[in-house]
C-alpha cells in the first residue's frame, strides 16, 4: 500500500513541473517490460522498472558529477520527449545462432539543467521482451564541451534482498570465484584481491557486471553494460541496507573517471530480465544494443577449435622462457602439436613462449620493451612451424603476450601484424598479465578500453581475429567488430593447474553461464582428461569428472574452443571422440534447464550439417534429468552418442570414469541422463 502512494506521489511531482509531459513511459514490444521516466526532488531525472505490472526497479535517480561544472544531476526541466519503435532480423557471422531478432520501443527524454549554463542531456530508455537498456547522451553544446566525469551517478534501486552471484568491483581482473549471498550481504574483503594477479585492492563495496540476481518472487535479473566505448567500465557501489546499486566507474591516474568532448553517447545501461534463468543465457539484449558490423570483408573469420603448447607450461611440464631449460615453444613440439591437431579434426594449433623477453615476464616493473612479437626464440623456427603447419592445413594461433606494458604493444602492432600477414596468420592471442604500464591506469579504464578497441581496429585490417586474455568485459562489441572472437576475463581452467587455493570448485561453471557468459563469448579451454594432474602438478586437480568437461563444449560458448590437455593425455581415451565430433558454429541454442550455481543443460544445432549437441553440468550435487528431445527436427533419426559419468564417478574420487552409449533417437524420445557429484554429460546427435 505504501509502495502504491509512492509512486502516485512521485507521479504527481511529475504533473505539477511539466503537466504535458505527465506520463513518460515505454513498453516492450510484449508489454510485460515497462521503463517509466520521472523528474523527482529537486527535479533529478530518475527511471522505474516494472515487470508485468510490478516495480522490479524502484524509482533511481540518474546523473553526473563533472569538473569544473558541478553536478549534473539535478534541476533538470523536459525539453522534449520523442519515442520510435524498431524491429530487425540480423545475421549474426558467427555466434550461438544464426538469426537475432532486435525489437524494442525507445524514448528519448532530452532534459536540459536551469543553471545559467543550460547545460544538455538526453537520456535514451529502450525496452524489450527480454530487458531494458538506457544511455546518455550529451549532445554538442557551447557552454559544454571538455567533460571530465569524476563520477556517474546511476542508480539501481533494488526491490528486495535479492539472492546475489557477484564477483567483487576489482579495476584490474575478473579472475575471481563467484559468491553466492543476499545483497545485504554483498561484503567485498581484500583478502579477494589477494589470489589475483592484478593486485590492487579498491577500497569499495562494489561488484563487478554482469553481476545476477534473482528475486524472492522467482525473477531472474542480470545487471551490466552495453557497447562500452571511449569510456570507463562501470562497477557497481552496493549499499546493503538500501538494497541500492550505483555506478562506480574505473578509475585513472588523476582522480577523473572519463575524458570526453561533447558529443558523446556512454555506453547503454543494461537489466536482463527473465522467469527462467536459461532466459538469461538465451537473451541477445547485450548484442542488440551494439552497433552493426562495420567491416566488409569478414570471410577470413571462422570459428576454430585448436590445441596448443599452453597447459604444458601451466602444469610445468614445460616453460615459456629458455633459460630452465624445458622450453616448450620449440620447432619440434609444434610440428608434434601440428599432427596431432590434423589427425584430430582440430583447426588450429597456439603457440606460447615463442618470442623472446619470458625471463623477464611476471614480477618486473621495467616490462616496457622487453617482448617485441617478431622475435623467436633460437630453437623455434617460426617460417618452418608456419610451413609444416600449412603443408597440414592446421592455422597457427600467434601469441602476444605484453606483460601489460601497453605502449610498447602499441607502437609494435603495426610491424607485429604485418609478420603474421606475411605469415598468413589470422588469429592472435593477446595477454595483459601484471599492472598496467603507464602507472595509475587500471585494465577496466577508459585508457585501457581504448587500447583493447585500438588492437581491435588494427588486427582488422590485417584480417586477425583477437582473442584477449585479461581483457576488458565484453559488452557486446563482437557484433560491431566481429574479429573480436574470444576473450578470457574470468577465473579460467589454468587455475586448476596452479592456484594455491584448490582450483575452480565444481560449482564455478554453473555459475559462469548466467553471469560472465551473458557478457560475450569464453575462452575458458576446457577439455581436461587428466584431472588429477598427478605427474606434473600432484597437489593441484580439476574439480570435475571427465564428463563435465567434455559438456563444456556446449555449455561454454565461443568461436575458439582449445582441447586444452597435453596430447598425450587423449591417447586411449574414446570419450576424446566428442571433442573432435563437436561443432563450434551454431545456428541455433536452446538452454533446457539451469538454476544458478546448480546446473544447466543446453543444446546447439550445428551451422549446416544440422547435427545438435547437448551439454549438462552440475556443482558437487548429483542430479538426474528426463530431457525432452523435442528440440529435434521431427521425422528424422539421429544416431546419438551419449558420453555420461559411470554410475561411480565423482569429481573428486574418481573422475575419471565414465561410459559411453550409443543409441538412435527422435523429436518424440526422451533422454535420461544421470549427473555425478561434479559431473555432466554430453551427447552428440548425428543425421542418420
Ligand atoms: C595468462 C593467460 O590467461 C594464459 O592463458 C597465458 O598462458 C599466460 N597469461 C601467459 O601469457
Ligand atoms: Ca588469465
Amino acid at each position: 500500500m505504501k509502495k502504491i502512494f509512492l509512486i502516485i506521489f512521485l507521479a504527481s511531482i511529475n504533473f505539477t513541473c511539466c503537466s504535458s509531459y505527465s506520463d513518460i513511459s515505454v513498453s516492450s514490444p510484449d508489454g510485460r517490460v515497462n521503463i517509466r521516466f520521472l523528474l523527482v526532488e529537486n527535479n533529478k531525472p530518475a527511471y522505474m522498472v516494472f515487470y508485468d505490472n510490478k516495480i522490479i526497479v524502484d524509482t533511481s535517480t540518474l546523473g553526473f558529477d563533472l569538473k569544473n561544472t558541478g553536478p549534473f544531476d539535478r534541476d533538470f526541466r523536459i525539453v522534449n520527449v520523442s519515442e520510435c519503435s524498431f524491429s530487425e532480423v540480423w545475421r549474426m557471422p558467427w555466434g550461438e545462432q544464426s538469426e537475432v531478432l532486435n525489437n524494442y520501443n525507445e524514448i528519448i527524454v532530452e532534459l536540459q539543467d536551469e543553471t545559467k549554463l543550460e547545460r544538455k542531456m538526453n537520456l535514451v530508455f529502450r525496452a524489450f521482451d527480454d530487458g531494458i537498456g538506457f544511455r546518455y547522451e550529451l549532445p554538442e553544446q557551447s557552454n559544454l564541451k571538455e567533460v571530465i566525469i569524476m563520477d556517474e551517478l546511476t542508480q539501481f534501486q533494488l526491490t528486495g534482498d535479492h539472492k546475489s552471484w557477484w564477483i567483487p568491483g576489482d579495476w584490474d581482473i575478473y579472475e575471481h570465484l563467484y559468491r553466492t549471498t543476499r545483497v545485504s550481504e554483498i561484503k567485498v574483503d581484500p583478502v579477494m584481491f589477494e589470489n589475483s594477479l592484478a593486485q590492487t585492492y579498491i577500497p569499495y563495496n562494489a561488484v563487478n557486471t554482469p553481476v545476477t540476481m534473482k528475486t524472492d518472487d522467482g525473477i531472474y535479473l542480470s545487471f551490466h553494460e552495453a557497447n562500452l566505448t571511449n569510456y570507463s567500465g562501470m562497477t557497481l557501489l552496493i549499499d546493503n541496507d538500501k538494497k541500492l546499486m550505483q555506478s562506480e566507474l574505473v578509475g585513472s591516474p588523476d582522480e577523473s573517471k572519463v575524458k570526453v568532448t561533447t558529443p558523446f553517447k556512454t555506453p547503454w545501461r543494461t537489466i536482463q530480465i527473465s522467469e527462467t534463468a536459461g532466459g538469461l543465457i538465451e537473451s541477445k539484449l547485450i548484442v542488440n544494443l551494439n552497433e552493426p558490423n562495420k567491416l566488409e570483408d569478414i570471410s577470413w573469420i571462422k570459428p576454430m577449435k585448436y590445441v596448443g603448447i599452453w597447459w604444458e607450461m601451466h602444469v610445468d611440464k614445460s616453460s615459456w622462457d629458455m633459460k630452465s631449460g624445458k622450453h616448450g615453444a620449440t620447432t619440434e613440439n609444434a610440428k608434434r602439436y601440428i599432427d596431432f591437431a590434423a589427425e584430430n579434426n582440430i583447426d588450429a594449433v597456439l603457440i606460447e613462449g615463442w618470442n623472446t623477453g619470458w625471463e623477464h615476464w611476471i614480477g618486473f616493473e621495467d616490462r616496457e620493451g622487453v617482448f617485441d612479437f617478431v622475435t623467436p626464440y633460437s630453437d623455434y623456427d617460426l617460417w618452418e612451424v608456419v610451413r609444416y603447419a600449412n603443408e597440414r592445413e592446421i592455422e597457427i594461433i600467434m601469441h602476444h603476450e605484453t606483460s601489460a606494458a601497453v605502449q610498447t604493444y602499441e607502437t609494435q602492432l603495426d610491424t607485429a601484424y604485418s609478420l603474421c600477414k606475411r605469415l598468413g596468420i589470422n588469429a592472435v592471442k593477446t595477454g595483459y598479465v601484471g599492472k598496467i604500464i603507464p602507472k595509475g591506469e587500471y585494465h577496466h579504464g577508459q585508457y585501457m578500453v581504448n587500447h583493447y578497441r585500438k588492437v581491435l581496429e588494427s588486427a582488422a585490417k590485417y584480417q586477425i581475429m583477437i582473442n584477449s586474455h585479461e581483457p576488458i568485459k565484453p559488452t557486446g562489441i563482437r557484433r560491431t567488430f566481429p574479429n573480436m572472437v574470444s576473450r578470457e576475463g574470468l577465473r579460467g581452467q589454468e587455475f586448476n593447474a596452479w592456484s594455491q587455493d584448490g582450483g575452480n570448485p565444481p560449482e564455478h561453471l554453473t555459475i559462469v553461464p548466467f553471469t560472465r557468459m551473458l557478457a560475450g563469448p569464453i575462452d575458458f579451454t576446457p577439455g581436461i582428461f587428466d584431472i588429477k594432474l598427478e605427474k606434473y602438478k600432484p597437489n593441484n586437480q580439476v574439480n570435475t569428472t571427465l564428463a563435465h568437461q567434455l559438456a563444456l563444449y556446449v555449455v561454454i560458448y565461443s568461436p575458439l574452443q582449445m582441447a586444452a590437455d597435453l596430447p598425450e593425455n587423449y591417447e586411449g581415451h574414446p570419450a576424446f571422440q566428442f571433442i573432435r565430433d563437436v561443432g563450434i558454429d551454431w545456428e541455433d541454442s536452446k538452454v533446457i534447464n539451469g538454476e544458478i550455481g546448480d546446473y544447466v543443460t543446453i543444446v546447439r544445432k550445428e551451422k549446416e550439417t544440422g547435427n545438435w549437441f547437448l551439454g549438462s553440468i552440475t556443482d558437487e550435487n548429483s542430479r538426474e534429468f528426463t530431457i525432452d528431445l523435442s528440440f529435434l527436427e521431427p521425422e528424422v533419426v539421429y544416431y546419438s552418442v551419449i558420453y555420461k559419468d559411470a554410475p561411480d564417478s565423482h569429481w573428486d574420487n574418481n573422475p575419471t570414469a565414465y561410459e559411453i552409449e550409443n543409441r538412435e533417437l527422435t523429436s518424440s524420445d526422451t533422454l535420461n541422463l544421470i549427473l555425478a557429484e561434479g559431473g555432466g554429460a554430453a551427447v552428440s546427435f548425428v543425421k542418420k
